[in-house]
């Protein structure tokens, strides 16, 4: 133990965190209790579905509260960024002026089939939106709030996933895609608020699961900490395990039958199940395997 510095240890207990998330992913699923999110979301809505992935959100919450008093709920402030930053990149349309869809009203859809194993930037998202609707915080890990200066984190609502996914490509005549100019944008943006000045960008959360996702704009806004899926294909300056957090893809990791174990019950501290090098990258990029060696 005492071979190991202080980060390191932060960052294997990130991992953990994160392997936590993995081996809980369909706990919930398999033991089917809808209605352990359905008590504190929306009366009459159909967000009913967040249920299947309540866990994996509170446990990536819970990886972001950086080491502070676990009991305690992250308060986490959002930018409220022009929706073709976030819902309109999902085919939601703005009712007016209004950057957010009423949860009451209308839930929007995250695109299906292989968009979903990196949905996360959606369901943390909703999480945070639903979190204004119900003063019982009883089993949430993370809440909205209106004032920066009373926030822990600072969310980033860019879907970089779908905008990856769906935008990517470069339209006939243009030298740059969607995705591209949401980029561009985003850091125009960001790196002008006062919230990013303040910190330098280190309590900003950035999506990029998706592997190529946030290709140009994560190498300006590192110092934020990342949703990834792996480490596989950024440079240890701009993605490592002592900053970052992985949430596991949405559809690979079997269910455990008839689990009920909770958190504290749970004896094994380590889980892994998934392929220990990306594809598509050779050479000497440090991944899940080479950490856990360590
Ligand atoms: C808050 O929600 C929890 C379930 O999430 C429920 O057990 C509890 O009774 C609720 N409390 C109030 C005051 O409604
Ligand atoms: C935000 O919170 C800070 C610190 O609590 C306070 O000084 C400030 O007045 C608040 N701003 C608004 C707009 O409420
Ligand atoms: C696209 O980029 C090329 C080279 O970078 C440039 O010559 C060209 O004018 C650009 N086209 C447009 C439409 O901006
Ligand atoms: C799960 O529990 C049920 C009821 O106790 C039992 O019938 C079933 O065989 C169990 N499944 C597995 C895979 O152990």
């Amino acid at each position: 133990m005492g071979l190991i510095s202080q980060k390191s240890f932060l960052g294997l207990f990130l991992i953990i965190s994160v392997l936590f998330i993995c081996s809980w992913f369909y706990v919930l699923k398999s033991t089917g209790r809808p209605h352990f999110v359905n008590s504190y979301i929306l009366p009459k809505s159909k967000i009913i579905a967040a249920s299947d992935n309540r866990l994996v959100v509170e446990n990536t919450w819970r990886s972001l509260r950086f080491g502070s008093d676990r009991k305690e709920i992250l308060k986490v402030f959002m930018y409220d960024l022009p929706p073709e930053f976030h819902f309109a990149l999902t085919g939601w349309k703005p009712k007016g002026k209004n950057v957010w869809p009423d949860l009451r009203e209308e839930v929007p859809q995250y695109p299906g089939g292989l968009n979903l194993q990196h949905s996360i930037e959606y369901w943390l998202t909703m999480d945070l939106l639903s979190s204004e609707y119900s003063d019982n915080f009883s089993g949430r890990s993370a809440i909205r709030v209106r004032n920066s200066s009373e926030a822990d984190v600072i969310f980033v609502p860019f879907f970089s996933s779908i905008s990856y996914n769906r935008f990517k490509s470069t339209e006939k005549g243009k030298n740059t895609s969607i995705d591209d100019l949401l980029q561009e944008k985003l850091v125009t943006i960001l790196t002008s608020q006062e919230e990013w000045k303040r910190s330098g960008g280190r309590d900003h959360i950035i999506f990029a699961h998706h592997p190529n996702s946030l290709l140009d704009a994560r190498a300006k806004l590192y110092p934020a900490v990342y949703i990834l899926s792996d480490f596989g294909r950024y440079s240890p300056t701009v993605a490592n395990v002592e900053k970052d957090v992985i949430a596991p893809y949405k559809h690979v990791v079997p269910s455990f039958s008839n689990d009920s174990s909770t958190f504290d019950s749970r004896p094994t501290l380590l889980y892994f199940q998934g392929s220990i090098y990306r594809k598509d990258v050779s050479g000497s990029n440090i991944l899940l395997s080479d950490i856990l060696i360590s």
